[in-house]
């Protein structure tokens, strides 16, 4: 059963959606139209088949958020550049449990940098994969798509997934994010099942529009009201 107040839902447009020629200005858009995080995808082309970019630009995007940056790594060999990522100071850093060979290292890492520490789990990653991780995380990604594109469609199956780790987390404030094919017509959905922190890139950013702060803010008040019925 879902016990999330939907006031304590969190927003979190992914930037992959948004202008890279122009991301310092639309996370500032995305900030003003009232949305809680800034989601940030990092592909490396191998992990997952798309590129995005490095810890530079995190690093450099890091003076552009005021909110909290929320840094979504999708890339092998985790353990090898993860100071790199940790280094760009961003409030919440997930990693996924399929990339990391020692991911209670990697997880207390981040932890004792004062950084709040997350998994990501792919589609096909079971719901129990989390088990030895409770200890060392503040949250949770569910993969409702396969990582690599924005755009896609959510995967339903995933629905179940959500809540059978709602269950496992019975009280422990561990916050679950569902991550991929996000809309106004499924954060319900969602929400009901146990996600408390819902990723949007295309069903928020808009690479054409005049006012972009006012059509972000649309779209985020159109998922605040849909969670809210
Ligand atoms: C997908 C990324 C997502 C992506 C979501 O691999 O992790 O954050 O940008 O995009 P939409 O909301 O368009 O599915
Ligand atoms: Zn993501």
């Amino acid at each position: 059963m879902n016990q999330n107040n939907t006031e304590n839902i969190q927003i979190a447009p992914s930037i992959l959606a948004a202008d890279f020629s122009d991301l310092g200005r639309e996370c500032q858009a995305a900030i003003e139209a009232g949305c809680d995080w800034i989601h940030v995808d990092v592909m490396d082309g191998r992990f997952v088949p798309a590129m995005s970019f490095g810890a530079q630009m995190v690093a450099t995007l890091r003076h552009h958020i005021s909110v909290e940056m929320d840094l979504h790594l999708m890339i092998e060999n985790t353990d090898l550049v993860i100071d790199d990522y940790i280094s760009c100071r961003p409030d919440r850093l997930t990693v996924h449990v399929e990339s990391c060979n020692h991911l209670h290292r990697v997880l207390t890492k981040i932890k004792s940098s004062g950084i709040k520490a997350g998994i990501a789990l792919n589609p096909t990653t079971p719901a129990s994969a989390i088990a030895e991780t409770l200890a060392f995380i503040d949250q949770i990604c569910v993969m409702t798509v396969n990582p690599g594109f924005g755009g896609q469609e959510f995967i339903s199956t995933q629905t179940a997934k959500i809540k059978a780790i709602r269950d496992a987390l019975a009280d422990r404030s561990i916050h679950i994010e569902v991550d991929g094919g996000v809309t106004e017509d499924n954060a319900k959905r969602i929400v009901d099942a146990g996600a408390d922190v819902l990723v949007a890139g295309s069903a928020i950013f808009h690479k054409t529009v005049s006012d972009r702060t006012r059509h972000y803010r649309d779209r985020i008040q159109g998922i605040r009201r849909a969670i809210s019925v």
